[in-house]
């Protein structure tokens, strides 16, 4: 199979892309490296099986025709490109709309137009805005997002539902939880590192470390997205399939826990004492972040998956990924 990453060269990408090449599949990672890295992709080239490529294409979502050419003769889309740092929307109001929306519209038209039938798509429990049911299924409603980035990929998976259903492409949309792991770029684990490296002695946490999340570790994640393609999307019958899943964990983690497991990791791996935690006043991290979220994934267990680690597992071993990453 041919398979084309959008934002191959971020956090989740550059790990797809490393489990498909490992599958035997020729992968392109298409990505204008706002947020990615090249040297996630420097392990690709040993990956690549007898009969099988592998290409980076540094470019730009927004230039359609560039995507049309480079999409052309592959088989599957894996759409993660986006402006994956949602406090980013705060300041810059037409960013999401730029790499969320309008690259996500690009890539469905450029499958249109190079005859590429199937995507799997990257969503967000942002979505959901502050949901009063909790966990929360995929038929919840209203859904009112609280952020740009949440009110662009309801945007984005209504443009992939509605190319689904008028242009033939068969599709799985997944809503995902918060993904941690080795490669990650922003998010509070990495924040905190961030935080200890410059000042060891206290560890200074914005909000009162009440808000709480689903977190989901990036080879759940990538397992998950693999597991719909060979069960749920390459099995359907016919063109303009759609279907939507959450894609979490067991459970939520709140910061008060990602504090306290950055601080002691850190002291571990440094041999120094540990931190002092300072909490802020505000049950908020920053304005459209969504201070609880948890999802019920009970719609994608039924087709025979699971993670193999609950939210306070994931953030367990990411801490110690990202600590060590950042200390070597
Ligand atoms: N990491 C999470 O916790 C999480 C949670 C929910 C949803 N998601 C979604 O999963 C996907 C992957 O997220 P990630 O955490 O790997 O983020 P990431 O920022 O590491 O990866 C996104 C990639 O897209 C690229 N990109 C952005 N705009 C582009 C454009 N216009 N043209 C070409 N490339 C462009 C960036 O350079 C980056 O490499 C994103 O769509 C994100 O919204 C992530």
């Amino acid at each position: 199979m041919k398979v084309f990453i959008t934002g191959g060269a971020g956090f989740i990408g550059s790990q797809m892309a490393e489990k498909f090449l490992k599958r035997g599949d020729s992968v392109t990672c298409f990505d204008n490296l706002i947020l990615g890295k090249k040297e996630f992709l420097k392990n690709c080239g040993s990956l690549v099986a007898t009969g099988a490529t592998f290409q980076f294409i540094q470019e730009d979502l927004l230039n359609l025709d560039r995507v049309i050419a480079a999409m052309k003769g592959h088989d599957l889309v894996v759409h993660l490109a986006a402006n994956s740092d949602i406090s980013q929307g705060v300041e810059k109001s037409d960013v999401d709309l730029k790499n969320g929306t309008i690259a996500t519209f690009n890539t469905l038209e450029a499958m249109r137009k190079s005859g590429v039938r199937d995507i799997l798509f990257a969503s967000t429990s942002a979505i959901y805005g502050e949901a009063s049911v909790k966990p929360t299924p995929e038929n919840y409603g209203p859904l009112i997002p609280i952020s740009f980035y949440g009110a662009s990929k309801l945007g984005c998976e209504g443009l992939v539902s509605a190319f689904a259903h008028n242009c033939g492409l068969r599709a799985v949309t997944f809503r995902f939880a918060n993904i941690v792991g080795p490669r990650s770029t922003h998010g509070a684990i990495h924040d905190f590192t961030e935080r200890l490296l410059k000042d060891p002695k206290v560890l200074k946490v914005l909000g009162n470390g009440t808000q709480a999340k689903s977190y989901l570790h990036v080879e759940d994640c990538i397992e998950g997205m693999l597991h719909a393609l060979d069960r749920v999307l390459l099995p359907a019958a016919g063109p303009d399939f759609y279907e939507c899943f959450n894609l979490a964990s067991l459970g939520v983690s709140n910061v008060k826990f990602l504090a306290e497991t950055v601080a002691r990791e850190f002291s571990k791996a440094r041999g120094i004492p540990v931190p002092v935690l300072e909490f802020g006043e505000s049950s908020r991290g920053w304005v459209g972040d969504v201070a609880y979220t948890w999802l019920d994934g009970s719609r994608f267990e039924k087709h025979g998956w699971k993670a193999r680690l609950e939210s306070g597992a994931a953030v367990e071993r990411a801490v110690r990924e990202i600590i060590s990453e950042k200390l070597a």
